[in-house]
């Protein structure tokens, strides 16, 4: 399990959907721990100065200027798969283009040989399905799958001979006492910054594309964007359809949260998908407004939980989409099989068919 993903093993209780009691149970740890699942999550299952030393640590490896060096790696598997997809009919925006993105985007970033990316794609297909089930034993088998090619990764990095890339340097770091990750820590870090990335990548990229297809007009305006206006624009497209549903978290303690009681052991949703587009918090919930709406949005969480991966996940969708906008423009290809969304406890399509036509077509 990742951090991106609902964990099964502790049943939700009680979810909270409406803002301020999201934002109330997301900023008060002491009182509501990520200490739900039995197994080893770092940093997301850990709390208090466990965790804070686990960010201090990990955070530097997906910081903005450090991603941003990325950049050209990101565009040239942007292009080389919108080359071959605007050659085609139609394509599922999740699975062919976002899914097969975000394994190479990140691949690239944590320097996976290209060899793993059919298993890493057939991966992702088998954890949604798997997801979808709500089946524990399913989903269980899907992430041992998963653990052993992560763990390869590891292996293949403890000797003199290890390549120079990123996923090298996290396995060389050093904690605050100066001691080396074991291969389980090191394990569970490379499973949160794959695992449930990988999938929630492709469900923005999913999210992103039947905006486009739905809104023509903000095409022009969009290529000519800076960074910083995509980047607001892509926030807002995501707050309106957030593909990324909820966290849960445990009571320490018995509380009352916007009027309703919690027991203490209770576990609880904060559901991002309906606090985004809260009545109470936002006028016009699903007006698009990327600025006026920038403050309250919740795409990437609140509090010390807050996505750190916010940085590579943005740069990652600001450069497909930038070049999705220059290849061409993209449309809904209903006649080659149409839409399908996705079920709870993923959100966004599980398919979006599209055309991509090129400008110079
Ligand atoms: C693709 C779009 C993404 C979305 C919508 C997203 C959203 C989120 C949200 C809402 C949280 C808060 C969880 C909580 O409060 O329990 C979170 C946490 C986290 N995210 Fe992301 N994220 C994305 C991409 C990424 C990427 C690219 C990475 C790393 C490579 C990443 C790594 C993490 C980690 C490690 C946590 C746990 C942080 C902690 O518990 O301190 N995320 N993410």
């Amino acid at each position: 399990m990742t951090a991106h993903e609902p964990r099964p093993s502790r049943t939700v209780s009680r979810r909270f959907g409406d803002h301020a009691a999201v934002v109330a149970v997301a900023t008060d740890p002491e009182t509501f721990s990520s200490a739900v699942s039995r197994h080893l999550q770092v940093p997301n299952g850990l709390d208090g100065e466990a965790h804070r030393r686990a960010r201090a640590m990990l955070d530097p490896f997906l910081d903005a200027q450090r991603v941003a060096a990325y950049t050209p790696a990101f565009v040239r598997v942007a292009q080389q798969l919108l080359e071959q997809l605007a050659g085609r009919a139609a394509f599922d925006a999740v699975s062919e283009l976002g899914a097969r993105y975000a394994v190479r985007a990140q691949s690239a970033w944590l320097g996976w040989p290209a060899s793993i990316e059919d298993d890493l794609l057939q991966w992702v297909a088998d954890n949604r399905a798997a997801t979808r089930s709500g089946d524990r034993t399913r989903l269980a088998g899907v992430a041992v799958r998963f653990d052993a090619i992560v763990r390869a990764r590891v292996e293949e990095r403890m000797g003199a001979d290890a390549p120079d890339d990123l996923t090298t340097e996290l396995v060389r770091t050093r904690d605050a006492e100066g001691m080396p990750l074991s291969q389980e820590v090191l394990v569970s870090v490379l499973r949160n910054w794959t695992g449930g990335d990988l999938a929630s990548l492709a469900l923005c990229v999913g999210v992103v594309v039947a905006w486009l297809t739905e809104h023509p007009e903000h095409a022009e305006r969009l290529a000519a964007a800076d960074d910083a206006e995509l980047d607001a624009v892509l926030d807002e497209i995501l707050r309106l359809d957030d593909p990324f549903l909820a966290n849960r978290r445990i009571a320490t303690r018995a509380t009352e949260v916007a009027g309703c009681p919690v027991a203490h052991e209770e576990v609880v949703a904060l559901d991002w998908r309906e606090a985004n587009v809260d009545p109470a918090r936002f006028e016009h919930p699903h007006a698009f407004d990327p600025h006026g709406n920038a403050s309250a949005n919740l795409v990437w969480g609140i509090g010390p939980h807050v996505c750190p991966g916010r940085p590579l996940a943005t740069l990652q969708l600001r450069v497909l989409t930038r070049e999705l906008l220059r290849t061409g423009s993209v449309r809904a290809a209903e006649e080659h099989g149409g839409v399908e969304r996705e079920t709870p406890p993923a959100g966004g399509y599980r398919r979006f068919m599209a055309a991509l036509e090129r400008h110079d077509a």
